[in-house]
């Protein structure tokens, strides 16, 4: 903003004696220049003498030419402050249309009109060009101290209004500074309020999870005993068929021997006695899914507290999950490790393999028929330890990603997923007062960064 003065002053005349007198007047040497400062001190009293600045004079003796030089200056960002143009120039353009064509590149030049006469009435002058207050009017045959005054004046004017509109553009860059803080604060504080209304979700939803986990456990139980000792019964009355059925073949009258046949061979006992164990088998397998289930519900809603904390080594057991999983990767992705050295830290350790196992097991399941790549990473971050999976997979959709720590929200076909993996995985990472949180973009890949404080309780 402190730029010197602009001094530059072009001269726009046909005749050669007036850039001579210009040049007198505007650059005169030393000895006139005192002459003239005593009479200014005459005229205003030496407090009030302003510093005399020297002008720098450029002159052409047409429009053209004129704009010419101004073109070159604005390139070298020398720009002109002021221009005096002579009305009347037979050759070329006249004086309104160098106006007009100057203006057309430096809006902000002041103009001075110089004539004796005019070819226009000086309110079309002043129409034609808009510009009430750029433009004055100077008279010929004109007075040195007129001139010199107006060049003063103008070239100042010309400096005011600069500062003026430096000051306007620092004004609207920092409110657009301000605006776009403001923005990003919005931003912010919305990110903030859906994870607040998020985790509220979900610990309503663990209580909702608790409850019927609580409410299911109990029939599963007595189901699940139930069917074993139908499971032995069974087995007991299976027994005892085959000891009938060995009778049957020595009952001699056929009226008792006939219809115990005909009774069996209706009902296809052979059949039964293979499809009931069968079906209780099955049955067996579903219940001890449903108790599964039970159990990662309560894992989710942190019901289970029976485990114990202690100071664990994270790499270790990212790296035994790895082998736990070693076989549903091995066809899907290869895994990267970025280890940095890690402190050990207080946690549920298993319960934390199983988060670890829960993000790299959907890592490989979004990968396409395409070998992908898992990259597991950590590192320490002053009081914490943060690890991030990330897959080069299919992303995931973001009006879907809001949902995926939700129970039972999957996108996978029935019987490849129960969509409690993260909402388990979320509950964990809760639990031990951390966070978890995911990027991701559709096609691209997903990144899930896991943050876990190191200690528990305070030192
Ligand atoms: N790495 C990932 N890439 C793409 N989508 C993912 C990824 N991880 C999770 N998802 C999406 O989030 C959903 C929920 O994941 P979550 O692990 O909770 O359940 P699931 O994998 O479907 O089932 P489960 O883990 O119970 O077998 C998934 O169905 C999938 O749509
Ligand atoms: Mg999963």
């Amino acid at each position: 903003m402190n730029q010197p003065p602009n001094r530059r002053i072009l001269l726009i005349d046909d005749t050669p004696s007036i850039h001579e007198d210009f040049r007198k007047i505007l650059m005169p040497d030393e000895a006139s220049t005192e002459a003239l400062d005593e009479m200014e001190s005459a005229l205003f009293g030496d407090a009030a003498k302003p510093q005399a600045q020297a002008f720098e004079l450029h002159c052409a003796y047409g429009g053209e030419e004129g704009l010419g030089l101004l073109t070159s200056a604005m390139a070298q960002q020398r720009p002109y402050a002021l221009a005096f143009v002579d009305m009347r120039m037979p050759q070329g353009w006249d004086g309104a249309k160098t106006i007009e064509e100057l203006w057309k590149v430096a809006p902000d030049l002041q103009v001075v009109v110089c004539t004796a006469y005019s070819d226009y009435s000086w309110d079309d002058l002043l129409f034609r060009l808009h510009a009430h207050d750029r433009l004055l009017i100077l008279k010929k045959p004109f007075d040195n101290i007129e001139v010199q005054q107006m060049a003063n004046t103008l070239a100042n004017k010309w400096d005011m209004a600069r500062r003026a509109s430096l000051q306007t553009s620092q004004l609207e860059r920092l409110v657009e500074e301000r605006t776009q803080a403001l923005q990003l604060e919005i931003e912010e504080r919305k990110h903030l309020e859906s994870q607040l209304v998020q985790s509220e979700k979900l610990a309503s939803l663990g209580q909702l999870a608790a409850g019927v986990a609580h409410e299911i456990n109990n029939p599963v139980g007595f189901i699940s005993s139930n069917l074993s000792t139908l499971d032995g019964y069974f087995k007991q009355l299976q027994q005892m068929l085959d000891a009938y059925q060995r009778s049957e073949a020595h009952i001699a009258e056929p009226e008792h021997r006939d219809p115990l046949t005909a009774l069996r061979n209706e009902l296809d006992l052979d059949f039964l006695k293979e499809d009931i164990p069968i079906l209780i088998r099955e049955s067996k397998d579903g219940i001890g899914r449903v108790v599964q289930i039970v159990k990662d519900l309560k894992n989710f809603s942190r019901v289970d507290n029976d485990q114990t904390w202690q100071f664990a080594n994270l790499q270790q057991g990212i790296d035994s999950t790895l082998n736990i999983v070693a076989s549903e990767l091995k066809y899907k992705a290869d895994v990267i490790k970025h280890y940095a050295p890690l402190p050990e830290i207080e946690c549920l350790a298993s319960q934390l393999n199983q988060v670890v196992m829960n993000l790299v097991i959907n890592a490989a399941q979004a990968m396409g028929p395409e070998r992908g790549t898992i990259t597991i990473s950590n590192g320490v971050e002053g009081e914490h330890v943060w690890l991030e999976v990330a897959d080069n997979g299919c992303g995931i959709a973001p009006d879907t990603v809001q949902k995926i720590f939700d129970p039972f929200f999957t996108t996978k076909p029935v019987g490849e997923g129960t969509g409690l993996g993260l909402s388990l995985s979320y509950g964990i990472v809760k639990k031990h007062r951390g966070d978890i949180s995911v990027s991701s973009e559709l096609g691209k890949g997903t990144k899930f960064r896991v943050v876990l404080p190191i200690r528990q309780t305070a030192a």
